[in-house]
């Protein structure tokens, strides 16, 4: 049954969540009980802090000598810890050694200022150029992402939407600028300006990333797993992230629910656990639902090397395959309909206060808290002069209305 994925030909699923919750014990005995079902599967590391090669028990050596490529570890299972160093080789050459030179002339020292032009970004960005390209090659059936604690991964998921951004505003501007500016700056400023390698090393990094945003946020590929832990704060943490990641188009499919007391442990010492699990359990459902629960035991020791990475997959998943699209639904939508268009996002946990909208020429920009998301808005809708919000249920509804040609009265 090599290859024969029932839900399409590719299947990505990410493991996100707070620090320690679990993601990479889950995400590598997920990628292990899919391999064993007979998928390609790849399990990629994208947190800095690699720990993939230590919960398979792997000889650091093997890993080195690898230089940051995937290493294959079973029958058709492989595993993927990214090397900085290297990809800075690969990928970010001449962006690279214009950053440092930056920071080589205002006064660092050389070795310095090559190590601080290793951006933040620049890892998630390689990540990202490994996935488009195992997409279009089509070298894996399942590829999981093990991602680094929320924050990080929230900067990952938000790479694609910035890029597109940045090349459709930002890049076009600056490099046209540059080289006006260049002749005359180079007899005023110290400060070197990019030469013309550094603009074609980023072309051809955003050329190559060109299409991931569509991988990530297509449901029928891309579902995030939300690991979390029945405790208060860990909860809270889940449930921006289930905002956070809507609000990024993408597809949460299940809530992985780990640590739970098994029912079994007897000594009154537990009691009061037991019942604080059993209501942040009940409280999970209230909050996720209609996205499902995997209840998931907290094992007699920690479940490391491929016999435990096996059992645990068996517990969390049963007779299931892993990799199953257990709930698809596009969080984020645009429609029109009555001379009116309509941006409907899926936003659970929001009330209308706490959003604030901001409407720009081309683009829509939502804030909640302190997070901020531009939605480049299609340019037809320029034309329509009022923008109100409404929040049906677990949804938040712009309605953009008063076209300009008067046809439409205002909302307001
Ligand atoms: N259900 C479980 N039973 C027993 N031990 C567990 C269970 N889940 C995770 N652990 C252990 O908890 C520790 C943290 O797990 P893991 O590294 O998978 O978390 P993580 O979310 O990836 O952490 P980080 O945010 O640091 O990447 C590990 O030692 C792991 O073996
Ligand atoms: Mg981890």
């Amino acid at each position: 049954m090599e290859g024969s994925l029932p839900w399409g030909n590719m299947r990505i699923i990410l493991f996100a969540g707070k620090g320690g919750v679990g993601k990479t014990s889950i995400a590598s005995a997920t990628g292990l009980k899919a391999a064993g079902m007979g998928y390609k599967t790849l399990i990629m590391s994208l947190d800095i802090a690699h720990s993939l090669s230590d919960i398979f028990s792997l000889d650091k050596g093997l890993m080195d000598k690898n230089k940051g490529m995937p290493v294959k570890i079973e029958d058709r299972l492989w595993i993927q810890e990214l090397d900085i160093a290297e990809e800075i080789q690969r990928n970010w050459g001449d962006v690279h050694k214009y950053i440092a030179s930056l920071f080589h002339t205002a006064g660092l020292d050389e070795i310095l200022a090559e190590e601080l032009a290793i951006l933040p970004g620049m890892e998630e960005v390689s990540s990202l150029l490994y996935i488009n390209q195992y997409v279009k090659e089509d070298d894996f059936d399942v590829i999981i992402l093990d991602c680094a604690p929320t924050g990080e991964s929230l900067r990952f998921i938000s790479i694609p939407a910035t890029l597109e951004w940045y090349i459709s505003k930002i890049f076009k501007i600056e490099r046209r600028v540059v080289s006006y500016i260049r002749p005359v700056a180079k007899r005023f400023y110290d400060v070197p300006l990019p030469e013309d390698e550094y603009f074609k090393a980023l072309e051809s990094l955003f050329v190559r990333l060109e299409g991931v945003d569509n991988i990530l946020t297509d449901p029928t590929i891309t579902t995030v797993r939300l690991v979390t832990n029945p405790e208060k704060m860990v909860l809270k943490e889940t449930q921006r992230s289930f905002l956070y990641f809507s609000l990024y188009k993408m597809c949460i499919d299940a809530i992985v629910m780990n640590r739970i007391l098994p029912g079994k442990i007897e000594e009154a010492y537990f009691n009061d656990w037991k019942e604080s699990q059993k209501r942040y359990l009940a409280l999970a459902d209230e909050y996720f639902s209609p996205v499902p629960i995997f209840p998931v035991v907290l094992f007699q020791n920690e479940p490391l090397g491929l016999e435990s990475l096996k059992s645990f997959g068996e517990n969390i998943y049963g007779e299931r395959d892993p990799t199953e699209q257990v709930y698809t639904e596009r969080p984020y939508e645009f429609s029109q309909k009555d001379g009116k268009f309509y941006i409907k996002i899926k936003l659970p946990f929001i009330t209308k206060e706490e959003v604030e909208l901001n409407r720009l020429p081309e683009e829509m920009v939502i804030r909640v808290g302190g997070f901020k998301r531009h939605i480049l808005l299609p340019r037809y809708v320029s034309a329509y002069k009022d923008v109100t919000a409404k929040i049906d249920g677990t949804f938040l509804n712009i309605i953009f209305g008063g076209k300009s040609d008067g046809k439409e009265k205002s909302q307001r």
